[in-house]
């Protein structure tokens, strides 16, 4: 198959896994699959030539790929640190002080939201829409965990915790 020596044998077999689930002229349903998997191989982020191996593979056009990759926010398309933290700043969120734990962040981080730290350990991806844990607002994400209650003392901790 075309585009498979960019892409692992391993995500190479990931994405046919995902192939199967779909008819044989359908092969573009697995693009979500396909350039999860990329990334992940590919320590968080896409490259053009991973999403153009990407499109060969499925036998579909490159653009197409990038319009998925730019429209969904799970996917990188520039180097990124390696912990992604998103932060509600939604409305229990901001009711519950989201303002004070995004200042927070980037205080402790020395970056700004949307930037990554120089030691590559953490990419301060963005302020979240409602992530559906208000009763426990303020709160965060962290790999795709959530963090909830947050202080400034109990995200220091959290934090600590990540290498
Ligand atoms: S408003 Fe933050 S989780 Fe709902």
């Amino acid at each position: 198959m075309t585009g498979q020596k960019k892409l692992s044998t391993h995500a190479c077999s990931v994405i046919d896994a995902a192939l199967e689930k779909y008819p044989a002229e359908q092969k573009r349903s697995a693009v979500l699959a396909a350039l999860h998997e990329a990334q992940h191989d590919n320590k968080g982020f896409l490259t053009e030539e991973l999403m153009d191996a990407v499109a060969d593979y499925l036998e579909m056009p490159r653009i197409a790929v990038y319009e998925v990759a730019s429209f969904y926010s799970m996917f990188e398309t520039k180097p990124v640190g390696r912990h992604s933290i998103s932060i509600c700043t939604n409305v229990s969120c901001m009711l519950g002080g989201s303002d004070t734990i995004v200042e927070h962040v980037e205080k402790q981080l020395g970056i700004k939201t949307g930037e990554s730290t120089e030691d590559g350990r953490f990419y301060l991806k963005r302020e979240e829409e409602c992530l559906a844990a208000c009763c426990a607002a303020p709160m965060m994400m962290i790999d795709h965990v959530y963090h909830e209650n947050l202080t400034p003392k109990k995200i220091d901790e959290i934090l600590a915790k990540f290498k």
